[in-house]
């Protein structure tokens, strides 16, 4: 009879209890399939008399209701998301576990911490200062007259205008050596890494935003033989010892006299090649005597002390380092970049 059937399989699924998500396949087999219990029990109604169609079509649909709704709330207990159809429940526990994978120190940071480290070991300390800065500590104490193309739209992103005061996101890190020598006494002896901000198309060559370190150093009788021997120690230990140094005069409203550095060519030794346009040297940093007048704005009396400043770009001394030839890649997060660099556990 089709009405015992019926109530003797709503017995039975009221007291299944699967306790797996095979067992739960096995429930979908026997019951919800094509050639399953529900379809045969349909195929059978058919057979009944129009009287008992009546009170059992009823049960039925309520039989096949219930059967569906039993499925769907043990399918949701025991699904399994991980995808390789292993049940969490049947897990070989005597498999080896997944291992972390650690990342990698992204290699502005690891050249940061090794220009650093050897700054530290000359006795410099780490100074820090804001990214939106005042005119003041980003151009006037540094000496940029009023007109300075520096001071201009297109190399400044201005944040804020305020008269006589144009908040903006710091075009070098120099602003630091303002705020340092305003707070304190000489002498200092301090770099000063941190990003910096520049309204430049975005290229292989160039970026909007970088990373500078800049050095200071003010005390009584420092001569421009201090900064040669200071920088040229510093070049000896990033690029190994043998690379040779030159200077340039150059032009910085801050620093009188001012110099560009050169360095023997790091990938071809000198003898040229692409990097450094078959010259033998590149570029790497820019340096001078710390102009009178920016003592004198930072309230250090000229006359008893003198100072030398220098500011190189992270990036450039990564680039050189590493043969990197995109500046784009250090901000874009490719993991196929990035994991090439060293892992460090600290
Ligand atoms: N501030 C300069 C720049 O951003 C670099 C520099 C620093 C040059 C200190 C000389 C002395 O280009």
């Amino acid at each position: 009879m089709l009405q015992n059937k019926i109530q003797q399989y709503t017995e039975e699924i009221n007291r299944l209890a699967p306790s797996s998500s095979v067992e739960v396949e096995e429930f979908r087999l026997k019951y919800l399939v094509a050639k399953g219990l529900v379809k045969s029990l349909f195929e059978e109604f058919k057979t009944v008399s129009s009287e008992e169609k009546k009170t059992l079509g009823k049960v039925l649909n309520e039989f096949k209701q219930l059967a569906e709704s039993k499925y769907a709330e043990w399918q949701t207990v025991f699904s399994d998301n991980s995808g390789v159809g292993l049940q969490r429940e049947e897990g070989d526990l005597t498999l080896p576990g997944e291992g972390v994978e650690l990342g990698s120190r992204h290699p502005i940071s690891l050249v940061r911490k090794e220009v650093v480290a050897i700054f530290r070991k000359l006795g410099f300390v780490v100074s820090e200062g804001p990214e939106i800065e005042d005119d003041w500590h980003n151009f006037s104490a540094l000496n940029f007259p009023p007109e300075h193309p520096a001071r201009d739209m297109q190399d400044t992103f201005f944040v804020e205008k305020r008269e006589g005061n144009d908040m903006a996101l710091r075009t070098h890190t120099s602003s630091v050596q303002v705020r340092m020598m305003e707070m304190g006494k000489p002498p200092f002896r301090a770099v000063m890494p941190g990003r910096v901000y520049r309204n430049e198309a975005i290229s292989a060559r160039a970026h909007c935003f970088f990373h500078q370190i800049e050095g200071l150093y003010v005390d009584e009788n420092v001569s421009f033989a201090d900064l040669k021997q200071t920088l040229f120690y510093f070049v000896q230990e990033l690029y190994g010892e043998g690379t040779k140094v030159r200077f340039r005069p150059s032009y910085f409203p801050f620093t009188e006299p001012s110099a560009e550095m050169d360095i023997s060519c790091s990938i071809c030794k000198g003898k040229g090649c692409n990097l450094c346009k078959q010259s033998g040297w590149v570029e790497i940093l820019g340096c001078g005597m710390v102009d009178p007048n920016v003592l004198e704005n930072c309230g250090i009396d000229s006359e008893k002390y003198s100072g030398f400043a220098f500011g190189m770009g992270i990036e450039r001394i990564t680039n050189l380092k590493y043969e990197i030839k995109d500046l784009r890649l250090f901000s874009e997060n490719d993991v196929r970049f990035l994991s090439q660099f060293e892992t460090e556990l600290v």
